[in-house]
């Protein structure tokens, strides 16, 4: 890999810049993050908090983060967080992040029920499951936490963020799975982050009556906010 490619997977249309980080987990594996900004710019994703989320959803823990310069945000708080070794490295050339894509379910509803497992919510003890699908394969998201609450990323941004990370942008559909809700249901931030990435397409949420009701997106979040004003 180099950070020139890595960098070009971000999501950066308002503000230009590109940004990545690799985070090492304790298996040795590499895990991507890129930036992924939001036309309502507090939900941008940072390339740390998505590297961090991506490595915890696949069971590993982070232990060093790699960045091509120490231009990052919050880089304290996540170096804290997990104790991270923090190495500037401009040379990645023999780092393969993990390909984290994934042969399409045929079997969504007890897919998404197996994958609630997967889930690290100490804080809220509220496992929640994603599949997102793109033209050649698809990616499994769980709701992340950690110490401070507004640092983690719900099920639905984390299979998001895989996907980008991947430089897999044709993104299909969503599925969406909880147990304990009375219904599933995307929360309002990530509606409005689906509907930038999934404008004209559609979310099967798998209710815990076993039920499954299927939605555009734009009925989800209808008056949304937008502006042309502020893509650059
Ligand atoms: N959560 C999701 O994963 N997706 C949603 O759409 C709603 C909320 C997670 C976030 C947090 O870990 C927990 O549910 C409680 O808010």
């Amino acid at each position: 890999m180099n950070w020139d490619i890595l960098n070009s997977r971000s999501y950066t249309p308002y503000s230009g810049k590109q940004r990545s980080c690799l985070i090492q987990g304790k298996s040795g594996k590499f895990y991507a993050g890129v930036r992924i900004e939001n036309v309502s710019y507090p939900l941008t994703i940072s390339a740390v908090q998505a590297a961090c989320s991506i490595c915890v959803s696949e069971g590993d823990t982070p232990s060093a983060l790699l960045l091509p310069d120490t231009d990052f945000d919050q880089l304290e708080y996540w170096k804290n967080e997990f104790g991270l070794e923090i190495r500037v490295i401009s040379d990645i050339s023999t780092i393969e992040p993990e390909d984290l894509s994934k042969i399409k379910s045929t079997s969504e509803g007890s897919d998404l029920q197996d994958l609630l497992s997967k889930a690290v919510a100490p804080n809220s003890d509220f496992p929640v499951s994603a599949l997102l699908y793109t033209e050649t394969g698809m990616y499994e998201g769980v709701n992340i936490e950690f110490t401070e609450w507004a640092s983690g990323l719900c099920a639905e941004r984390v299979a998001l963020a895989k996907s980008i990370a991947n430089g897999d942008t044709e993104l299909t559909d969503l599925a969406v799975h909880t147990k304990f809700g009375e219904v599933s249901s995307p929360c309002g931030a990530c509606r409005q982050v689906i509907l930038e990435h999934l404008p004209l397409n559609k979310i099967r949420l798998y209710h815990s009556d076993n039920s499954m009701s299927e939605h555009f997106t734009v009925d989800l979040l209808p008056f949304s906010f937008t502006s042309g004003s502020l893509r650059k």
